[in-house]
């Protein structure tokens, strides 16, 4: 079943437990929390206080996607703050695999992200690792980016690879997904779909969250 994933990055943070309350409503799962570090990409967003606070107004996992340097660092204090998913960056980790068992370690699940610029098949001998890896169909840092086209080929080389290892991560898509996207990212073979833009830039999450899980999952047939 293809899940929603409302991005907080694109909400009002002065309303954060409403926001989310109305995504939630709206057909979200999981909610995505986006922190960055002003190193790794050029923004800086949110770290462990926030997922404190957000871990106290909804009962869904909370997935975040550390777009940081020395990320080792920081995953036991995510751990504490009540993070559930924990996904690191391949170019931002030396040693990735030590990065992927140590957030396994602190009782969450670990998963890998891409840039648009790096290849699906790097990741071949840490995929039996991970609950899902995560294509960045934009390039990180920023919300509401044009969907990059290529992004498909990759989601499609990753179902590939799952169905011949006979694995079962999942595949997370980030960036762009949108109404005019969303068809093709599950076709190809998503099933986690991170959505900002769409959910939290008109101001109506509940409907703009419901009606984007509706042509989602008319799209893969559900
Ligand atoms: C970008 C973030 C995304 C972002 C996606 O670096 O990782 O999660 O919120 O935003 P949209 O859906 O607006 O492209
Ligand atoms: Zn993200």
């Amino acid at each position: 079943m293809v899940e929603l994933l409302p991005s907080i990055l694109s909400a009002d943070f002065a309303h954060l437990a409403d926001e989310v309350a109305a995504a939630e409503r709206g057909g979200g799962t999981v909610i995505h929390v986006d922190v960055m570090d002003g190193h790794f990409v050029p923004n800086i967003t949110l770290g462990p206080p926030v997922v404190k606070s957000l871990r106290r107004v909804t009962g869904l996992p909370l997935d975040c996607h550390l777009m940081i340097e020395n990320a080792d660092e920081f995953i036991p204090a995510f751990a504490e703050a009540g993070a559930n998913w924990v996904s690191v960056h391949y170019e931002a980790c030396r040693h990735l695999h030590r990065s992927l068992e140590l957030i396994a370690h602190h009782g969450m699940e670990p998963a890998v992200v891409i840039n648009p610029a790096t290849r699906v098949d790097l990741l071949l001998d840490i995929l039996p690792m991970v609950h899902h890896v995560l294509v960045m169909s934009v390039n990180p840092g920023f919300g509401g980016q044009k969907f990059i086209e290529f992004s498909l080929d990759k989601i499609r080389r990753l179902a590939e690879l799952r169905r011949e290892l006979g694995l079962a991560f999942k595949i997370e898509v980030d960036g762009g997904v949108a109404h005019d996207t969303v068809a093709r990212v599950v076709q190809a073979g998503a099933d986690l779909l991170v959505a900002g833009n769409a959910v939290f830039g008109a101001g109506h999450p509940e409907q703009d969250a419901r009606a984007l899980l509706t042509a989602a999952r008319e799209a893969a047939g559900q």
